[in-house]
Order: structure tokens, then C-alpha cells, then sequence
């Protein structure tokens, strides 16, 4: 198989505007975070989620961190956050010096499940830290409900679901803070990046001062430990050319999940992301499963479809027994939907860059296979 045929994961795409913004940092010199494209990128970000305040970072899981920091969140505090999603979530509440308590996901959103949050509450819970997972919402009534009956903070993770909506609302937009990453893959990128916004003015503030080194009024006497997680001028430049075409991207996410749709219902073995009746899926990435009745394992389809058709495809974050037990962490714990994601899930070849007819040779491949 050449390399010329490979169908990659993820095949970026380059926003219009993108080198036209990159070269006025160039003529004005601005490269740092004082440029002017980073509180344009903020202002047009939040204006777009319909929040009223946005930080810019430099990764999201910067903003993370810095999102908890906001809340208050640190040592003897406990987190509540979803068994399956990325490193980055505990990383940051264990930045802080807090606690995480992971929770078992729903088998169908794969996201944070509602219904065993209660269970997980203690009197030290400061926040529950809910991931919008591979573009779908959470189911965040319940969520919300559960954090005014025990008066905890909603964090919300949209860094994979730009522009998702829940009830008609954007995700980002409900809990008290949200975060948002712009890595390479995401829908809108800056390379490297994130952003935490929140309607709640203090939060950001805080959110700001603390990622520039928390410097009091008297610039060089700090009010605390603080941190570089700014984002450059460069990055907002890009950032803002993806922004512009956040629709046009949501749209091509969303034909990309139609093709796969139409060309894969009905396969045996083969089980196809759900689109919630309260939800508007973005399919950052379009996340599938092995049947446990499929009549090939996992390991063998994501080899086959490599060897044989070129199809490069990903398989899903590992639950947190697997991906901390070299630091010994979760080992008793069990969380039996996502361990069995862990083992099932996969992703298929989904990026803006991709084209149909790509997502049809891989849907071919997979018929072919299963
Ligand atoms: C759900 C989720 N949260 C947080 C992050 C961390 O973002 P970053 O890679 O920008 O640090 C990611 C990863 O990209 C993610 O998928």
C-alpha cells in the first residue's frame, strides 16, 4: 500500500484567510499574546457561543487547569469527570492538588452518565467536570440539577464539540466555566491552543491574571503562583480564520457522518455513533464500535483495513484503570461501559481534509470486511 493511498485519520484542512491574517502579524511585528488577533479571536469566539467572557490559552488543557483554578478548586477538593476522555482532565484537576473521581459513561453518548453522578458526591465534591465526548453534548438538565441540589460547579470539556448544541443551546455555554481546545484536529484550530469562557466575569479575570504569570496591580509582585499559558498572536490569527468557517466545517462534519451512515447501517458487527433527539452531534471524530458479536476481533479490522485498504483508524481513550496503572491509580476501580469502549471503540478516517471519497472507500473496506 503506497503511502500516496492512505487515507489518514485525519486529514487537516487550511482556513482561507489563514496566511492573509498570518502575514499582517508578520508586517506589524505582533507575534506574542499582546497582538491584537487574540482578543479579536476571544470577542468573536464568545460572541459565537452566546457567552459573555473568553480567555484565550495555550492548549486545552491549560485551560483546564486554569478553569479549576478559577472555581477554587485545590487540594482536599474532589472532582467528579467521566471514566472515558482524555489524560488532560485528570492532569489538570491533579495539577491543582485535588482529587478525581472518575464516573462510568452512558453506552449510547459514551458521555458522563448522569445517573451515577449522585452516587459519587461527597462532602469534599467542588465540581463536576462533564466532557462533551467525539461532538456529541451531555445530557446536562440532569447534570445541572444534580449541581443545584449539592451546590457544586459545572466544568464544562467542549474541546471536541465546537458548536454542538444541547436543547438548541451551544455547549460551553451552560455550565458555570467551559473549556475549549484548538489542537490541530479540532474543528476550529490554532495549531496548539484553547480557551475558556464563562458568563461569569471573575472567573476570566481570574482565568487571565493566573495564565500571565499572576502579577498583582504592581506588575512583578504576584498574588500567587502563576503560569505562561498564553496564546501567541499567530495562533488567534489562525484561530480566527478557522472560526469564519466554523458552519461551512459543522456542515462537512455532518455530511461526513451522513456518507458513513447511509453507507454503514445495516452492517453486522458494527456499531454507529447516536445523535440524542436534545442533541446536535458536530462528529468531531465519527467514533464507532465492534459489536461483541462481530465475527473479527478489533485489533484484527483496524489491522485489516490498514494492510489491506489504507485506512488509517484510532482507537478510543483507555479508561482510567488502564491508562494510570503505572502510577498505580484506579486499580480496584470499575467502570464497565467504559472499559468496554476501551476494548470496542474505534475511530474512522474524519477529518475536514478528508473527502467523500475517502469516507466511501473506508465505508467500502468496512463492508467488505464485516
Ligand atoms: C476532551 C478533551 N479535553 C481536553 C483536551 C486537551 O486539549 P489540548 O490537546 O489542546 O491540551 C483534549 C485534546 O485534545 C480533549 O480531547
Amino acid at each position: 500500500m503506497g503511502a500516496r493511498n492512505i487515507i489518514p485519520v485525519n486529514r487537516p484542512s487550511v482556513p482561507a484567510h489563514a496566511k492573509k491574517y498570518l502575514d499582517e502579524c508578520v508586517r506589524s511585528g505582533w507575534f506574542s499574546s499582546e497582538g491584537p488577533f487574540v482578543k479579536r479571536f476571544e470577542n468573536e469566539f464568545a460572541r459565537y457561543l452566546g457567552v459573555k467572557h473568553a480567555g484565550a490559552t495555550s492548549s486545552g488543557t491549560a485551560a483546564l487547569h486554569l478553569a479549576l483554578l478559577a472555581l477554587g478548586v485545590g487540594p482536599g477538593d474532589e472532582v467528579i469527570l467521566p471514566a472515558m476522555t482524555i489524560a488532560s482532565c485528570y492532569f489538570a484537576i491533579w495539577y491543582t492538588g485535588a482529587k478525581a473521581v472518575p464516573v462510568d459513561v452512558d453506552p449510547e453518548t459514551y458521555c458522563i452518565d448522569p445517573d451515577v453522578i449522585d452516587r459519587a458526591v461527597t462532602k469534599r465534591t467542588k465540581v463536576i467536570m462533564v466532557v462533551h465526548l467525539f461532538g456529541h453534548p451531555c445530557d446536562m438538565d440532569p447534570i445541572m440539577m444534580l449541581a443545584k441540589k449539592y451546590k457544586l460547579k459545572v466544568l464544562e470539556d467542549a474541546a471536541e464539540a465546537h458548536g454542538a448544541e444541547y436543547k438548541g443551546r451551544k455547549v460551553g455555554s451552560i455550565g458555570d466555566i467551559a473549556i475549549f481546545s484548538f489542537y490541530a484536529n479540532k474543528i476550529v484550530t490554532t495549531g496548539e491552543g484553547g480557551m475558556v469562557v464563562s458568563n461569569t466575569k471573575t472567573y476570566i479575570e481570574r482565568v487571565n491574571k493566573i495564565k500571565a504569570l499572576n502579577h498583582s496591580k504592581t506588575r512583578f509582585i504576584h498574588d500567587g503562583i502563576g503560569y505562561t499559558y498564553l496564546m501567541s498572536n499567530m495562533q488567534a490569527a489562525v484561530g480566527l480564520s478557522s472560526l469564519e468557517e466554523i458552519e461551512r466545517s459543522i456542515a462537512r462534519k455532518r455530511t461526513m457522518a451522513t456518507l458513513y451512515r447511509n453507507q454503514l447501517s445495516g452492517i453486522s458487527g458494527l456499531i454507529l455513533p447516536v445523535e440524542k433527539s436534545w442533541a446536535t452531534n458536530v462528529y468531531w471524530m465519527y467514533a464507532v464500535r465492534m459489536d461483541p458479536k462481530a465475527h473479527l476481533s478489533r485489533k484484527k479490522l483496524i489491522d485489516l483495513l490498514m494492510t489491506k485498504y489504507g485506512v488509517q483508524t484510532r482507537t478510543f481513550f483507555y479508561s482510567p484503570r488502564t491508562a494510570f496503572r503505572k502510577l498505580q491509580l484506579f486499580k480496584t476501580d470499575r467502570f464497565p461501559v467504559a472499559e468496554a469502549l476501551e476494548r470496542r471503540g474505534f475511530y474512522l478516517p474524519s477529518g475536514l481534509g478528508n473527502t467523500n471519497m475517502e469516507f466511501i472507500r473506508t465505508s467500502h473496506a468496512l463492508q467488505k470486511l464485516l
